[in-house]
């Protein structure tokens, strides 16, 4: 059993109750959890999953609380070699900028040496209303990297 640290960029509170439903599910099957809403990078665990659930604000701009973080990991240039995460964007595909805080995200999480599972997830919000959906199932192949 894994443990997963879900970080999550939110302005609107919908990446975070996606976070939560994942939490939940991958607590049902076994795995340790913690939610961190606001992420600083001195308590995050390495040898714990990250999975990243975060939404777009602005022209492609990260959301509010995941912004220091985010300014931590280009200042700091952190080793993350050790470290597997996850990711899902929320956006909305009537932007030019879809998904474009996740799309960034990834790339510095993987320029520092991160290794992700799986394929990014970008969830458009236009044509799925209900986030937690798309993100459920996503998760259902998801976790069978965790084990690998
Ligand atoms: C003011 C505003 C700006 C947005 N800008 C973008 C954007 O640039 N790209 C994108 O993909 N989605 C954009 N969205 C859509 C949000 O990412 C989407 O509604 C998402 O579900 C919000 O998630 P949250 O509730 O976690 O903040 C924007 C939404 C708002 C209200």
């Amino acid at each position: 059993m894994s443990h997963i640290t879900l970080i999550t960029g939110s302005t609107l509170g919908g990446a975070e109750y996606v976070a939560d439903h994942l939490a939940d599910l991958l607590a049902q099957e076994g795995h340790q959890t913690d939610i961190v809403n606001q992420a600083d990078l001195s308590e995050l665990r390495l040898d714990s999953v990250w999975l990243v659930v975060c939404s777009t604000h602005g022209a492609g701009e990260f959301p509010d609380n995941i912004q220091p973080f985010v300014q931590q990991l280009s200042e700091l240039k952190p080793d993350l070699s050790s470290l597997q995460y996850g990711i899902i964007g929320l956006g909305d595909s009537s932007y030019d900028t879809f998904c474009a805080a996740a799309k960034n995200l990834e790339q510095q999480l993987t320029s520092l040496g991160a290794t992700r599972l799986g394929e990014r997830l970008d969830i458009d919000v236009s044509q799925d209303p209900v986030p937690e959906d798309p993100a459920e199932n996503w998760l259902a192949e998801w976790k069978n990297s965790l084990c690998e």
